[in-house]
């Protein structure tokens, strides 16, 4: 009997209360600092999500097509030399590139399972519904969860994976967290995963910057739209048309930074917490930063976590880099 398409996905969802609870400690804890802050993670509610995906449509956003690009040129190779029959996903969106791995180990013949995992349950669900329906045989294990507390609950491995993080997102992480969450992940690979990494490229600076600043402004309503989150979720009083999207390439430090500015003196209740933040006219909140890589930073961050870079993929222009890594 062929399997339903309801045995095929199993999603499993490990944020509860206690993630509401992270949401208040971090505009706790973001929000009374000198340089106001807020982590990544809060801008993808099923809104920014979709915004998300709008951005990597873009022409300035050359990141998704380029990464896209190097993942078709290479995926078969990358699959002989995993010998991967199940793909883990970290912060695996609409899972739209994951597909041309998808195609390359159903070809190979290995395909037996996908497992993604990301904070936005709307997103993950539809993802596994679609795929589900255009690979035949193939399962998927969802994990609604942070892939920084949740990596424990991933399923048993059926036999070798190829745990893949794409798009960028590792440079979301500062340099210190991004070596602390390397190594987690390389305790939770037994000997034979390999880790598929997409990195973001050191380049020049105008053509990043283009990239956060969009003509059709779809990054600005993406950074902005962690305010509504705020109001909805904390019962905050954000007035939104009083904040601007910035995004600038910090020279120094080789990573981008989106920040929310406030366009002139405000006062915020956040209900949730009782907590009143004042605004001082043209003080910014610092929403993301997105590091850029060298070959250099990323093998050393790889082998500062236990991992040897085996391959490193780029495209003729050398915008961004997928990376091949393992233990052996
Ligand atoms: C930059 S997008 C990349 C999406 C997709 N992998 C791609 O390459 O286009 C980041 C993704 O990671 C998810 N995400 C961000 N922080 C997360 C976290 N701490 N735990 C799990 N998922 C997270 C977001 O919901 C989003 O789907």
């Amino acid at each position: 009997m062929e399997p339903s398409l309801e045995s095929a996905v199993e999603v499993r969802s490990y944020l509860g209360p206690a993630d509401e609870r992270t949401l208040a400690e971090d505009v706790l804890d973001g929000l009374t600092r000198p340089l106001k802050e807020l982590p990544p993670k809060h801008l993808y509610d099923a809104r920014g999500s979709e915004l998300f995906d709008a951005i990597c449509e873009l022409p300035e956003y050359y990141q998704t097509r380029t990464e896209r690009l190097i993942l078709r040129t290479e995926a078969d190779a990358i699959v002989a030399r995993t010998g991967a029959v199940e793909l883990v996903e970290l912060g695996s969106g609409s899972a739209d590139k994951t597909r041309v791995l998808l195609d390359a180990m159903n070809h190979a013949g290995t395909l037996r399972r996908y497992v993604p995992v990301d904070v936005s349950e709307t997103t993950l669900r539809a993802a596994a519904a679609t795929l589900v329906g255009d690979y035949p045989g193939l399962s998927v294990h969802g994990v609604v969860g942070d892939f920084e507390r949740h990596l424990g609950h991933l399923p048993e491995p059926l036999h070798r994976r190829l745990f893949a993080f794409l798009g960028g997102t590792i440079g979301n992480f500062p340099p210190g967290s991004r070596r602390r969450f390397l190594r987690r992940l390389r305790k939770v690979m037994s000997p034979d995963d390999h880790l598929l990494l997409g990195t973001d490229l050191v380049k020049d600076p105008q053509v990043l910057e283009a990239a956060y600043n969009d003509s059709a402004g779809v990054t600005a309503r993406f950074n902005l739209n962690v305010l509504h989150v705020l109001n909805r979720e904390l019962g905050a009083n954000f007035d939104v048309d009083r904040f601007e999207h910035v995004a600038f390439f910090d020279r120094k430090r080789e990573w981008i930074e989106m920040r929310l500015r406030a366009t002139e003196q405000q006062h915020v209740r956040v209900q949730a917490l009782e907590l009143d933040v004042d605004f001082a006219p043209r003080e910014e909140l610092r929403t993301e930063i997105s590091a850029k890589f060298t070959p250099e930073r990323l093998r050393e961050d790889l082998r500062a976590a236990g991992l040897r870079l085996t391959e490193l993929y780029t495209d003729p222009d050398e915008l961004f880099a997928v990376s091949l890594s393992g233990q052996g």
